[in-house]
């Protein structure tokens, strides 16, 4: 695959290096597109060095090659590490005026950008607005992470590790590139909140969108599947060629995922409420009847996902674990200890909290299996279903040639 690794002028430029080294042994045609000032951080000599292959940053050099709009053109994915406060401006302006710019303009390759910068930066609305912009028209935003920052700070800024930003840009362009990687198997995907009634007109229910669901759903549309979703009180269409089921109550949900429980593949993206009413009125409660000080009794839902994983017919089962947790090891232990429990063959871990998850664009999610992490995404819901759903994918791979 052709690579361009663009670097902008940040500290952890020559953490880029790393990056260019490891695309090269894995075998990537890799194009360096320095900006300006990201030749004052590291050398040309190395650029070269590492990835076999001239470095420039000028737009007037090689013209005859068409050079500004030929790199772009032919690239299946462009990666920017690090890319400061500036470059971000720049690429969510749609600026030109250096050979990084004119190439990300003549590309239609995944974008992927791993942001660093000091945390006042990173936190500036302004920085902020640059990078929705970007994660709305399909770039993937890798990091930043928590860390020591140069000035001896800490904070969120620092650019994610090179080998993670590596990870996520093969797995953004390798999924973009691998149509048919589920051709010939169903998949049935769970999406959105289950509603609990307490009367015909009131229900006890949560904010989930079903916006990750419906995106993985046309994730796996997308890599050929025949794909069904089964819908609680979706907030978004349905994709695209993708069989709907409406349901409303976690019995219903139930239900029909039992029905499709022989699926190759079966994703819990729904966020199940854990409890129902007991002893719901088939008629409208009024104020007179409840009083002043009402009280609701609640049963406990059965756990889907655990009983699917107790089917006689086992299909690969892919659990969601929403945390707040805000320490990221305890957070991945937390994971780990679900998929444990509920006995799911992959988890999709994401945090959640009043700004992060539910009903927002961007999204981070790490995906485990029983002995860790094997995936690690963050960008659009649409680009991070593309990972999980390659994740899966290379999962069902991998079990047919074990069986072969
Ligand atoms: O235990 P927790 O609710 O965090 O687990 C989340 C995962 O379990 C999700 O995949 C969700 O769809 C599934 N779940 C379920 N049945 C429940 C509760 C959650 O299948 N009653």
């Amino acid at each position: 695959m052709r690579v361009v690794v663009g670097i902008s002028g940040g500290i952890a430029a020559y953490k880029a290096a790393l990056a260019i080294r490891e695309l090269v042994q894995a075998g990537h045609d890799v194009h360096v597109v320095p900006t300006a000032s990201a030749l004052r951080f590291i050398g040309r000599p190395t650029l070269e060095a590492l990835s076999r292959n001239p470095v420039t940053d000028e737009v007037f050099d090689d013209v005859a090659a068409v050079r500004h709009v030929a790199l772009g053109q032919s690239a299946d994915l462009i990666v920017v590490l690090p890319a400061t406060a500036n470059t971000l401006a720049k690429l969510a302006t749609g600026l030109a005026d250096d050979l990084l710019g004119t190439t990300v303009l003549a590309s239609r390759a995944p974008l992927v950008l791993a942001p660093a910068m000091h945390t006042e930066m990173w936190e500036q609305p302004a920085v902020q607005a640059n990078v929705r912009t970007l994660v709305e028209r399909g770039a993937t935003i890798v990091g930043p992470v928590a860390g020591a920052l140069t000035g001896g700070d800490t904070g969120l800024g620092r650019m994610a590790e090179p080998t993670d930003v590596v990870a996520a840009a093969l797995a953004a362009a390798g999924a973009a590139q691998q149509p048919g990687a589920l051709a010939g198997r169903t998949v049935v995907v769970s999406a959105g909140g289950t509603r609990e009634p307490i009367d015909p007109v009131r229900f006890l229910g949560n904010r989930s969108s079903g916006a990750m669901g419906a995106e993985l759903a046309a994730a796996a549309r997308a890599a050929g599947a025949s794909v069904t979703l089964v819908g609680a009180n979706l907030h978004v269409p349905a994709p695209e060629g993708v069989e709907l089921v409406e349901v409303e109550t976690t019995e219903q949900l139930r239900t029909a995922m039992l029905e499709r429980a022989d699926a190759d593949v079966v994703v819990m993206a729904a966020a199940v409420a854990d409890y129902r009413v007991e002893g719901a009125s088939d008629e409208k409660r009024t104020k007179e009847a409840w009083g002043e000080r009402p009280t609701l009794t609640l049963a406990l839902n059965p756990d889907i996902l655990a009983e699917l994983a107790r089917a006689p017919r086992r299909s690969l089962l892919v659990g969601f674990g929403a945390e707040t947790e805000p320490d990221d090891d305890a957070l991945v232990q937390r994971g780990r200890d679900k998929l444990a429990r509920k006995g799911a063959d992959l988890l999709v871990l994401n945090r959640v909290g009043h700004d992060e998850g539910f009903g927002r664009v961007d999204t981070r999610v790490r995906v485990l299996d029983a002995d860790g992490v094997v995936a690690d995404a963050s960008g659009t819901k649409a680009s991070v279903a593309r990972v999980i759903i390659d994740t899966v994918a290379q999962r069902l791979a991998a079990a047919s040639e074990e069986h072969q």
